[in-house]
């Protein structure tokens, strides 16, 4: 198998990964750090995208082209869509579409993208299924759902915008880079899985302890992706 990509907007979700690799190459492209090396055995790729959809794309056509990765994953934090999924929980993607693509102008449903078949891109399977038993061993004390992610480039505070978004896409978590990473990698033919722990509610609620809800969703999502790679042959 060749290398597996993980890329994570941010550096809080990356530095782990990075610190646990050895064998570290770094290659600089695009103002990004690739960091080549082995993670519990297997040859990866782990880099930091910066946050959006465009840093998200540019650097997913980057591991498809330079590194010729056999499959992403994307690991993160996202707001929840759905009551039942709290602060600390992880979606993982049965598809990925962009929330904010809007061609209803020329009668498309909200979210689809013109003269494309997709309405979503749907994550790999078998990867989705590894990473939520994965999950519930590494992971025991939060629940672990299989849903839709939503992607915009917005943080989203907002009730109306939040309800907005669920009506349009009935996705379970929303994010800045999901859709980019499936849709650049499905152009590309290589299987993806998202991984999103639940950081806030999307609704500008519980403001004042966000960065301490950060640090541990990072952490389950950072663990989860560490014990997917172990299990992927
Ligand atoms: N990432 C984490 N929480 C988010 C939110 N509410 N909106 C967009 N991206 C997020």
């Amino acid at each position: 198998m060749g290398a597996i990509g993980i890329i994570g907007a941010m550096e809080e979700e990356v530095s782990c990964l990075k610190d646990k690799m050895s064998e570290v190459k770094v290659t600089r492209k695009a103002s990004m750090d690739f960091y080549e090396g082995v993670l519990e055995g297997k040859a990866v790729v782990v880099v930091r995208s910066g946050i959006g959809k465009v840093n998200a794309a540019v650097c997913t056509q980057i591991l498809a082209d330079t590194f010729q990765v056999e499959a992403i994953i994307n690991t993160g934090i996202a707001g929840s869509l759905n009551n039942e999924i709290n602060i600390g929980d992880i979606v993982l993607s049965t598809d990925v579409l962009h929330h904010d693509m809007d061609a209803t102008g020329f009668g498309y449903p909200k979210c689809q993208i013109p003269q494309m078949e997709e309405f979503s891109f749907p994550g790999n399977v078998k990867m989705r299924e590894t990473a939520l038993s994965v999950c519930r061993e590494v992971n025991p004390e939060i629940q672990v759902f299989e849903g839709r992610i939503a992607s915009g480039d917005q943080f989203v505070s907002d009730k109306d915008v939040k309800d907005e978004i669920i009506k349009n896409t009935g996705a379970f978590a929303v994010e800045m880079e999901g859709a980019a990473i499936g849709h650049t990698a499905y152009l590309n033919n290589i299987p993806f899985l998202v991984i999103r722990a639940i950081s806030d509610k999307a609704d500008g609620s519980a403001q004042m302890d966000y960065s301490e809800f950060e640090a541990k969703a990072i952490e389950h999502s950072v663990r989860l992706t560490q014990g997917l790679i172990a299990r992927l042959s």
